[in-house]
């Protein structure tokens, strides 16, 4: 059965009827499982790729582009990925019916797996510009938002959010938010478990001061039991996030998957029950050195790459020397991938001996 619902004057104007799609939804949600949160800076192009090399199922998430951007500006350049980094959402930043469902038709067309709306950040610019956390406080229009997008896009889409903001109720705010949402057709929610203050604390505090609440996620999955919810905030280690699993049917990592993208070695055996693509991170890394090539080839300066390397061997000898040498070498004008295989050498068995010869030249 389909029930329809009406979005806004201008939908209207333009004479377009939103059809939600009411059947239930199936329970195969094993996509959602394990992803990669939405990092502004930190997840492009070329990290999602290197990603990619430890984990051929996690969900990644593209950084979040604003609906105007999309649709005014160079798009090649924004929303551009390889294939391989499939299975991939793009994250929109919006509040516009209308925009949002231009944008996510435009990212469809791009190839992107997924179209998830960012009702979660809480910085300047966006409270500004009416939307992220701040949308927390209009239920109504995220619905709008949301029931647009399905309307345009035959792609999940999805909403990351928080459990509130300011001095909302969180329990009541969600509950409210999510019902919208499922009312108007939302394939997944992603809940960073903490509220956002909008005034008072940088977007930096806002993912460290306020408390955590993990079972009131668990609560909204139990109130909500066909809608896919998916748990993020302070999660470190693959053991939690089986005990998380226990409550909800995914779970996302942000600054720990960056930090420490070893962590992502072991994700596809043991959350996918498939043979993991590497054993180990050196290995991982030796694969992604074609694309660093090939971005080399048009103009990237390593350096862009590299930078996401960083984390990886933290705590294993030779780690420290791998990152200062990439981080000293890899911004030098024409750098290649000997700088990736030298910083390398640091950490392997002839690591010292290497070090020393490179160090002598
Ligand atoms: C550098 C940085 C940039 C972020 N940018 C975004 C963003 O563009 N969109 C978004 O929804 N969340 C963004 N976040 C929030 C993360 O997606 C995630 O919700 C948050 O870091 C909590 O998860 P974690 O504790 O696993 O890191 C960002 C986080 C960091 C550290």
């Amino acid at each position: 059965m389909a029930s329809v619902i009406a979005i806004d004057g201008k939908q209207a104007r333009a004479g377009r009827k939103l059809v939600i799609d009411s059947v239930e939804k199936s329970d195969n949600c094993d996509a959602w499982r394990f992803s990669v949160a939405p990092m502004m800076d930190w997840t492009d192009r070329h990290c999602r790729v290197f990603h990619r090399q430890m984990t051929r199922r996690a969900r990644l998430y593209t950084e979040m582009v604003t609906t105007g951007a999309v649709i005014h500006g160079e798009r090649e350049k924004l929303l551009g990925f390889s294939p391989q980094e499939q299975p991939l959402a793009l994250q929109l930043g919006g509040s516009v019916p209308i925009e949002l469902a231009r944008a996510a038709r435009i990212g469809e067309g791009f190839g992107y797996s997924e179209i998830n709306l960012n009702v979660g950040c809480p910085s300047d610019r966006v409270q500004n510009g009416r939307f992220g956390a701040c949308l927390m406080a209009e239920p109504a229009l995220v619905g709008e938002c949301v029931a647009a997008m399905k309307a345009a896009v035959s792609i999940p889409v999805t909403v990351k959010c928080r459990i509130g903001i300011d001095d909302q109720d969180p329990a009541e705010a969600l509950h409210t938010l999510t019902q919208t949402l499922v009312a108007a057709g939302v394939d997944v929610l992603i809940v960073h478990a903490r509220k956002a203050w909008l005034k008072g604390l940088s977007p930096r505090e806002n993912r460290e001061i306020p408390p955590l609440d993990y079972p009131l996620v668990y609560r909204l999955k139990q109130a909500f039991p066909r809608l896919p919810v998916v748990i993020n905030g302070g999660i470190t280690t693959l053991d939690d996030v089986d005990q998380h699993l226990a409550h909800v049917d995914g779970v996302m990592l942000g600054r720990a998957a960056y930090h420490q993208p070893e962590l992502l070695l072991d994700v596809d055996r043991r959350f996918f029950g498939q043979k993991n693509p590497h054993d180990d991170a050196s290995a991982a890394l030796d694969a992604c050195v074609p694309y660093i090539e090939g971005q080399l080839a048009r103009g990237v300066r390593l350096s862009a790459v590299t930078r996401h390397l960083l984390g990886l061997f933290a705590g294993r000898p030779g780690a420290r020397s791998f990152r200062r040498h990439l981080a000293d070498r890899a911004v030098k004008e024409g750098a290649g991938c000997e700088v990736v295989r030298e910083a390398m050498a640091f950490v392997s068995r002839s690591g010292e001996e290497m070090a020393a010869r490179v160090n002598a030249a």
